[in-house]
């Protein structure tokens, strides 16, 4: 939690030069952003990226999307909601936060048919939506009938990754499927006692890690 703090606090610092009002305050408060990162953590949604031990990224993947901005007809399709993608800066410029969503978008598909890669992006930065739109993301549409300052959404197709977009982060996930792609219970995990099905439920996981691999570092900034 320390560390997806820091890396936040990071960001907002940096976009403070960048002439955009993403992130300058936590919202709507502090406890409540922090209790968005804390139950990423204890839903097991949350992701890290170390380098030889260093945490250098954070996103969090989710089978579903926030109700309020993404329609119902939306939500029937599978896809994996992106959220709280960030880079640090020392790390800017090698395409990791792009390989990230690919990561995500790539594992989604295989594990439980998601067809999209979905994030809401902050309304007023329009760099940021730029961004998104070189790397392959549809504008879908605008919320303005929600309070909530990240309500432009867009999506990109799993359909279009290929293993050459993964190339550093080897590591597969298991990504939170929606509940109608849960495997049902085995029966051996139907038979084990009570207090044994809930001993691996219970422990709350610090994020899991996911290593960046260098296998081409040198020619990392591919796009
Ligand atoms: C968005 C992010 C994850 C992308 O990571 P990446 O794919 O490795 O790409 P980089 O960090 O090299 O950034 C690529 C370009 O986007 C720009 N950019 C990234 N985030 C931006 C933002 N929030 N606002 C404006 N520009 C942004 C960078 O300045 C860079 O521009 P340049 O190519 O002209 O130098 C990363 O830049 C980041 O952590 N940004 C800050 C947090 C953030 O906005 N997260 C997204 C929330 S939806």
């Amino acid at each position: 939690m320390p560390v997806i703090l820091g890396l936040i606090a990071e960001a907002a610092a940096w976009l403070a030069d960048k002439g955009t009002d993403q992130w300058s305050k936590p919202w709507p408060d502090e406890r409540q952003r922090d209790g968005r990162v804390r139950r990423g953590i204890r839903d097991k949604c949350t992701w890290m990226v170390e380098d030889d031990g260093r945490p250098i990224a954070t996103i969090s993947c989710r089978p579903r999307g926030n109700p309020k901005l993404w329609t119902d007809t939306e939500s029937a399709e599978l896809a994996v909601y992106v959220s709280r993608l960030i880079v640090c800066r020392d790390y800017g410029g090698q395409a990791i936060g792009n390989e990230l969503f690919d990561w995500a978008g790539k594992w989604a598909a295989a594990q439980y048919g998601a067809r999209w890669i979905r994030i809401d992006v902050w309304t007023t930065n329009a760099m940021l939506h730029e961004y998104y739109e070189k790397r392959g993301f549809s504008f879908i549409r605008e919320c303005h009938y929600v309070d909530c300052p990240s309500a432009m959404l867009f999506q990109k197709p799993t359909a279009a990754i290929t293993d050459a977009d993964v190339p550093r982060l080897l590591e597969i996930p298991t990504l939170a499927a929606p509940k109608s792609r849960r495997p049902s219970l085995t029966r051996a995990i139907r038979e084990r006692s009570p207090a044994r099905q809930l001993a691996g439920v219970a422990a709350i996981r610090i994020a899991a890690r996911l290593l960046l691999t260098h296998q081409d570092r040198g020619s990392s900034a591919r796009r």
